[in-house]
């Protein structure tokens, strides 16, 4: 086991670490004994993931004095669902869990934030754990307690806020990630850059090659820094009353692009990149950062192989679209508008021209 960083994300009573590093499962067994006290644990897996990781996780786990429960769902997002929870309900109580029992969600977002909600609701909380197997889930979906399910009426719409005791970052899981994954995670990585830390989008455009090629050195830096920017983010607005809100940029874009192709074209990482690069275009606009900023954020989407253009409907579909986003207060939109590389701001007056224009700029020829 090396762990490269330790990170405390700081929520008084409920405060844990994030650990990022090498071969981290080896040492799970002793981390996980330190924090908890229960010896029972379930860990929650897909067929994609489990078949990579789940022998280790258990030999490791029952060699430490676990009991381990494999749960193992079926891949996809169409699976975070009522359903899917019931099952894994039906496991804990079918298998005696207890209070102290613990979830551990092993795989990316889809894993993590069904995990974190069964445990949140499971005899009304038990601890769980994060191990993230995807770029995307461990620069985002892992941190900050943000647990839940789908609804056929709409994405994430029940779900709680609730952390995790831990999250342990095994940089080697990325190498098996396909690259497509890999890349939609890599816009989550842009967005801190963006939003946060102009530092981090300079280190992002000269090291954009060596993350391509997945060097868990320059992976280990990167990774640590956006937890770094998500920890400071949520110890200071754990249930999004003010800037958490920033780490939605490009979404409200994004969400109408998936939207508007039923969630089979893009991968939600990639309707971000294009929705970021709207965001940009219309800050530009409105004179919050230049020109230079904007292009800066377009190339390096462009250079990390991400989609830079939304698919071709109307500025008047994509509102539509937008208005029935979740993050919708008291019937407005609020934008999350860039700067100038490195800072942003919420807005909730936006001239809906200049949004309709944003949009209009980026989209892929009509066929
Ligand atoms: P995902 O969980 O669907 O994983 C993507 C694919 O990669 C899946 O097929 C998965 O089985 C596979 N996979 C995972 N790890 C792998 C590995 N190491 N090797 C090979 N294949 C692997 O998708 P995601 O992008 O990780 O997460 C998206 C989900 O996260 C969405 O449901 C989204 O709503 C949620 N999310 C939550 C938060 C939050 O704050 N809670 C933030 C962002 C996204
Ligand atoms: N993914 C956005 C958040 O955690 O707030």
């Amino acid at each position: 086991m090396q762990t490269k960083h330790t990170l405390p994300l700081e929520l008084g009573s409920r405060s844990y670490n994030i650990l990022i590093g090498n071969d981290l499962f080896s040492g799970l067994d002793k981390a996980l004994s330190s924090i908890l006290t229960g010896r029972q644990v379930a860990v929650v897996s897909n067929t994609t993931v489990a078949p990579l990781y789940l022998d280790r996780l258990l030999s490791v786990l029952r060699r430490g004095g676990f009991s381990v429960l494999p749960i193992i769902l079926e891949d996809g997002e169409e699976h975070k669902n009522w359903t899917t929870l019931q099952t894994i309900f039906n496991a804990l109580i079918e298998n005696r869990f207890e209070r102290t029992s613990t979830l551990i969600a092993l795989g990316g977002g889809v894993i993590g934030d069904m995990t974190g909600f069964a445990a949140a609701s499971y005899l009304r909380g038990v601890p769980f754990i994060q191990i993230p197997t995807t770029l995307l889930a461990q620069v985002d979906a892992s941190v900050g307690g943000k647990t839940g399910i789908n609804h056929t009426l709409g994405k994430n719409l029940i779900g709680a806020f609730y952390q995790p005791r831990m999250v342990a970052i095994d940089l080697d899981t990325l190498k098996t990630l396909p690259r497509r994954e890999l890349l939609a995670g890599l816009a989550e990585v842009i967005k801190y850059g963006i939003i946060w830390d102009a530092d981090l989008f300079s280190l992002l455009e000269e090291k954009l090659d060596a993350i391509l090629e997945t060097d868990t050195t320059v992976l280990a830096e990167v990774i640590h820094r956006c937890c770094a920017i998500k920890a400071d983010i949520v110890a200071a607005d754990e249930r999004e009353q003010g800037q958490r809100a920033l780490l939605n940029l490009g979404h409200t874009f994004g969400h109408a692009i998936e939207t508007l192709t039923r969630y089979e074209t893009y991968l939600h990482g990639e309707a971000v990149a294009v929705g970021m690069i709207m965001a940009a275009d219309l800050s530009q606009q409105m004179g919050l950062c230049d020109k230079a900023d904007l292009t800066r954020i377009s190339t390096l989407i462009e250079r990390s192989g991400l989609p830079t253009k939304g698919p071709a409907f109307s500025a008047d579909n994509y509102l539509s679209a937008m208005a029935r986003d979740k993050k919708v207060e008291h019937g407005k939109i609020r934008y999350i508008l860039v700067d100038g590389i490195g800072k942003s701001s919420i807005h909730s007056e936006v001239d809906v021209a200049l949004i309709k224009s944003a949009i209009n700029n980026n989209l892929q020829p009509k066929r």
